[in-house]
Order: C-alpha cells, then structure tokens, then sequence
C-alpha cells in the first residue's frame, strides 16, 4: 500500500487550489474516490470542503501497465559509501544525534553528548520510516523515524560501562533510553538538499521512557494488567512508560504513523527462578539472562521505578507496590499523530501483543472493515491480520482527530492468526476465547486464556493452541495498491529442519526449504470470507550460483540476494525489497540492497513454483547498495516521487559527508552513524521509472 498521505490542512485553508493528481491519487488510496474519476473526485472534494476551480483531469493516473523500470540494475557493492542506480545522487539527512532543537549540544564525535542532548536530538539506528506531507508534499514534510536499537560501543566515548561489577551508570542508561523509540522531524528541502528543520514545533522525540496511552482489550479488562506502583502513583491504570525495540512500521488511512514494537521482550527481566514465571512470560520469552543493555541495574533515580521496573519480579505485595506488569504494556502496535506533537502516542492491544515487525492496511473500501497486516519476528512465529469492527467511512480519511479515528479502526475488531495449507489454501483462525483449538477445545477453557484481554497477552500462545503454521520469521509486510494482494518477507530461518522428535521446526507447505538461510516471499489474495484466502510463493533469495533447488527464482549477479526484510509497496505499484543479510554467500559479493520490481506485470505462479522464476527474474533489479556493515531498512516517499528517504541501519565506517555515496577513506576511522539517506535523480524527475 502507498506509503505516504496527503495533509489536508492545506488545502482547507485555501478553498482554491486545483486538485493536483497527488492529491487525486492519494484520495483514491483512501478510498474517498474511485480511481480515474475527475468528476468523482470534485464531488467527493467538494463533500470535504476540498474544491478547487481548477480540475486538472489531463493528468491522467499511470496504470501497471504502463510502467517500466526505469534504470539498470547496479552490480553488488562492498563500500564505505552507497551505491546508486546510474543518473541518480544519495545524500545523508538526520544521522543519529541531529539535534532537533537548540536544547540539544551539536552531535560530538567523541561520544561526549549527554542524556539530555540525546532526548532532543535524533535517535539511533534507524528502522521503519514515513513522510507525511506539509503543503504540497513535494518538499516539506515531516519524517516519523523508528530507532531499533543501540551501539554501546558508538554511543559512549568508550563504550558501555560499569560503575561497580555488574551495574551500569545512570547517565548511560539515560542516554540508552533516549536514543530509543522514534523521532518525529520536520524536513525541508532547500538548494536542492533536505535538511531537518531545526526547532520546528513538529519535531518531537518519543522514547523508552515517554509515557504512553494503552486502549483496547488489554486496558478495558478489569484484571488491571497494566497496574504498577507508577501507574498507581498516577491515578492511570492505563498507561505505560516508552517504546522500545521499534523495528518496522506502518501508517493509517487516516494519516497517522504505526510504530512496531519488536525485540521488546529482551528488555526485561524476572529476577526469579524461571520455575516461578507463567506461561506467558515463558512463550513471550522476556530475558532469565539480566537486560539486554542493563537498564534494570542502576539504583532508581527522582522517577518512580525509573530502572527497577525492566526487573518484573514480584517483590511486593501487590501490583501497586512493584513492577510485575510492567513487560504487560510493550509488545504492540503504538500509534501517533506526527501533525500534533501535544498528543500522546496510544498502544493499540486489540491488534495483538507479540514481537511485531511492522503493519501495514489493506486497500480500503467504503463500507467494509479495515484490515491491518503485521507479522511476528520470531523463528516458527505466526503472521496475523486485524479486521477492524468499524466500517469504512470515506469521510474519515480526512478526520478532524486523528487518533480518535484511530480509536474507532484499531480499537476493536478480530484478531486472526494465518494457517498456510497445501495448494495454496489458507485459512484466518479468529483469536477469541470463542475459537476451537486444534484439538477441539474451546480456548477460553483453558487456563491463561479464559478473556479476551488474556488471549492477546499471550498472543503467540493462543495461536500456538488453534494451529497456526510456523514460520521462517515473519519480517515486513506490504498490499500491492493495484491488486490487493498482501506479500510477506520470511528473512530466513538456519534452524529449520526434517530431523528429530519436533516436527514444528520441520518444512511446511510455506516453508519448503530446510536450513534457509536466504529467506523467501509470499503472496496472498484475500477470500470473499474474512477467514479465507489463497497464496503462493513470490521470490526466494539465493546467491545466484546456487544450484536450481536453492535458486528457485533463478537470480543472477545483478539481484541475487539474502534475507529479505523491508517491504514497502509505492503507489504506482512498485514493490521495493531491502535486505539484512547477516551471514550468507551473497555477503561476498554485495552488502546489503533494495531492489526493485512491479509484481502486478508478471504472470501467477503455476505447480508451486515462485512468481519470479527463470523466465521473467530480469524483472527483479539493484537499484540500491548500502555501506559496508550495514542494513538497509525502512522506505518513505514524498509526493510525486522526486525523493526517496532509506534507512542505513548499523553502517561500520559511514557516513563521511553528506554526499552518502562518498566513500570514507581506507585510513580513516569514523564514529558509524545510523542516518537516513534521501535518494534523487540528478537531474531531478520521478524516481524508479
Ligand atoms: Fe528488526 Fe525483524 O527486524
Ligand atoms: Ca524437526
Ligand atoms: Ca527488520
């Protein structure tokens, strides 16, 4: 699905601009006008008070058909520098540390800036992203930036240390928390250059300690899952404190930015005996090891349970006095508005609790639910969809607040699980405590699962009990605007094999492919019944000297590739693929890539075999290469195409300057920054075609 949106604001406050075909498409996605209509769209326009006089119907919408990608395909690469598609530049924009406003020191290459720099100023290795247009979208927008996780060693002038054996020092940890989370940042693009937008009431900072609103199944329960001795403090049983490891993303129909919380479960830990924990913390798999940076061992500061509370340990008397629910608000989808930075951001339980890569809608349309993609990133996890209880309202595209329209889609619905059958059938298990386990039991008589609000706690437990397929973990998923068709990246899965006792870990008619180690793509095309749907196998990743077994998709040298994980879909139909390939053949011979390719031009797959095969993969090109080290992850577009933002994630000795394809010298060492890089045409035009 596309992956921008459109501000309306502007064009309330004229009343006499012309419908631009930005717009008109943009209309069209969110399903307020049927596509290709002029008159179509005045008349919708005009029921959102957005006329103009000047309708500009020669500007007709590209189909599929008639597009073609416009560039070669680029060799591998294995620079301190980007590599990009001939005709085309990469700068650098808001590395790690850029300061968003004048209470931020300027980023020093010492590792010297101090917590209170970090929380206003950009956050570290960035993951998913999205651009939300101000104006004409085509050079302003506001840029929503998740921040996965840390570098101790890049962070800290000497890397993470210790105050006395074991506990790690305040100011550390701080800083830890607050290069976490997201960070909302205000563009422009001036001189031909985007640069952040300094101070802008826009940019704004979420963190692993910013208090966040909790709705849904799990805060309208009476257990008080959420209950803490801060939340009691508050008079807020429904709150909880920061995002953390937040990987993919997603955004709404109604213009507002999805962050997934993914690898959450390692920041907390129960001091106890594992003999002691419940079935949940033990599925979810929160840490029996200590913290995964220690947070939870510097003594509290002047905040109520500032670090103690990443230890879920029941120490108290009761949930008022300690922080064993604490891990019970992380784990979701979390929305924002980027347009108002006085608004809380709101966890949204009813879409599940489980390691979430990213999120993404299907197409909407007027008067049927809308439907959220978003799957686990766990080897053997589960892919899921949430069918919003709502109705599709055209007029919501353009509310008046945006969170409460989040409220209404997100808030309430059905959570389903995915069950991939032989000959491409498939099938949505409803997660209710209504819904029949495999072996024929009704899920709410069992223990840890008896209310709605307790299934979706132990998410992946309940789908482990209905039969959901296990799978070579679930990465990013993206809707082909053109077809409707939901693709998934499975990045790979080395433990995945046909031996032993277990046969969960065995190969299944999704997952064909023991040891993989490249990963693959699947596709699939909704049922006329919500819990119905038919896939196929898309693409899998291979180095392209493989024999036909592994190199099921016939790649060659120029888009080969491994680990498939960032998935967005632009709305002209183009499916751009970015990969983290940590350990494979094709490290040697390019570092991570995004590729691209137009699904809806290429014929279905027949007998089983992959849409991309040997007879169409020069369909599939290189048009980006990342720096040595790193992952290329997270895509975001501004209006009409002209710019393309990309995450560098992890870089080991980049970026040197601002010209992101420059290359740092061989003798010199820099502190690596995790930076988004906006991709152009030389000489200006629409990107990709
Ligand atoms: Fe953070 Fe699953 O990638
Ligand atoms: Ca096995
Ligand atoms: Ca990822």
């Amino acid at each position: 699905m596309s992956k921008h949106t459109f501000d309306p604001t502007v064009y309330n406050d004229s009343g006499n601009k012309p419908i631009s075909a930005v717009l008109e498409k943009e209309l069209t996605r969110r399903g307020v006008i049927k596509r290709g209509g002029a008159l179509a769209a005045f008349t919708a326009l005009a029921s959102l008070g957005l006329t103009g006089c000047n309708n500009d119907d020669s500007d007709t919408e590209t189909t599929s058909a008639d597009l073609t990608l416009g560039f070669e395909s680029i060799a591998g690469s294995k620079l301190d520098a980007v590599a990009v598609a001939a005709g085309y530049k990469a700068q650098v924009l808001a590395p790690w540390g850029t300061p968003l406003n004048d209470s931020a020191n300027a980023w020093a290459d010492d590792g010297s800036n101090s917590s209170e720099d970090q929380l206003n100023a950009v956050g570290m290795h960035h993951d998913g992203m999205h651009f939300f247009p101000l104006g004409e979208g085509t050079s302003e927008g506001i840029l929503c930036i998740n921040h996965e996780y840390i570098d101790q060693k890049a962070q800290h002038p000497n890397g993470a240390t210790e105050e006395s054996a074991g506990v790690r020092p305040v100011e550390e940890v701080r800083k830890e928390i607050n290069a976490h989370g997201i960070s909302v940042v205000h563009i422009k693009l001036m001189d031909g250059v985007w640069d952040v937008v300094t101070n802008s009431t826009y940019n704004k900072r979420f963190t692993a300690a910013t208090e966040m609103d909790v709705s849904g199944p799990i805060a309208e329960s009476d257990l008080d899952l959420l209950v803490t001795k801060y939340t009691t403090e508050k008079g807020n049983k429904n709150i909880a404190r920061g995002t953390n490891n937040n990987c993919g993303n997603g955004h709404t129909p109604w213009g507002t930015y999805l962050t997934c919380e993914e690898n959450w479960p390692g920041y907390f830990t129960r001091s106890d005996s594992v003999d002691n924990w419940t079935d949940e913390q033990k599925r979810m798999g929160i840490s029996d090891g200590g913290t995964r940076y220690g947070w939870n061992t510097p003594a509290d500061g002047s905040v109520t349970g500032e670090f103690s509370r990443f230890d879920v340990i029941p120490s108290g008397a009761n949930a008022t006095e300690d922080y064993r629910n604490e891990a019970n608000g992380h784990g979701y989808i979390v929305e924002i508005n980027p347009y108002n930075a006085s608004e809380k951001a709101i966890k949204r339980t009813a879409l599940g609790r489980f390691r979430h890569e990213d999120c993404s809608f299907g197409n909407v349309e007027q008067g049927k639910p809308v439907v959220f993609y978003s799957g686990h990133d766990g080897r053997f996890e589960y892919i899921y969809k949430f069918v919003s209880e709502a109705l599709w309202d055209s007029a919501d595209a353009n509310p008046a607040d945006r969170m409460a329209t989040g409220a209404k889609y997100m808030d309430k619905g059905t959570l389903y699980v995915a069950r991939f059958d032989e000959n491409g059938v498939g099938v949505w298990l409803p997660l209710t405590p209504d819904s029949t386990t495999k072996d024929g039991q009704r899920l709410g008589d069992i223990s840890g699962f008896e209310t709605l609000a307790k299934v979706i706690l132990n998410t992946p437990g309940a789908a482990d009990l209905l039969g959901a397929t296990p799978m070579d973990r679930p990465e990013w998923t993206a809707v082909d605007p053109k077809t409707g068709a939901v693709y998934v990246t499975l990045t790979n899965n080395t433990k995945r094999d046909n031996q032993d006792s277990d046969t969960k870990n065995d190969t299944n008619a999704a997952n064909p492919r023991e040891n993989n180690q490249y990963g693959h793509i699947i596709r699939w095309t909704e049922g006329s019944e919500a819990t119905a749907f038919n896939w196929e196998f898309f693409l899998f990743g291979s180095p392209a000297n493989s024999n036909a077994d592994t190199n099921r998709s016939s790649l060659n040298a120029s888009n080969e590739l491994a680990s498939p994980d960032g998935l967005v879909f632009d709305d002209r139909g183009i499916l751009w693929v970015q990969t983290d390939n940590g350990a494979s053949e094709v490290t040697e011979n390019t570092n991570d890539q995004m590729l691209a390719i137009i699904p809806s031009q290429l014929d279905q797959s027949a007998d089983g075999a992959p849409v991309v095969n040997n007879a169409n993969q020069d369909q599939l090109k290189r048009f980006f290469v990342g720096p040595n080290g790193c992952e290329v992850t997270g895509l975001a577009f501004n209006n009409g195409y002209t710019s393309f933002f990309a995450n560098i994630q992890h870089p080991a000795n980049w970026p040197y300057t601002k010209n992101a394809a420059e290359e740092t010298p061989a003798d010199l060492n820099v502190r690596p920054r995790a930076a988004t890089v906006v991709i152009m045409k030389e000489e200006g035009g629409e990107i990709g075609v």
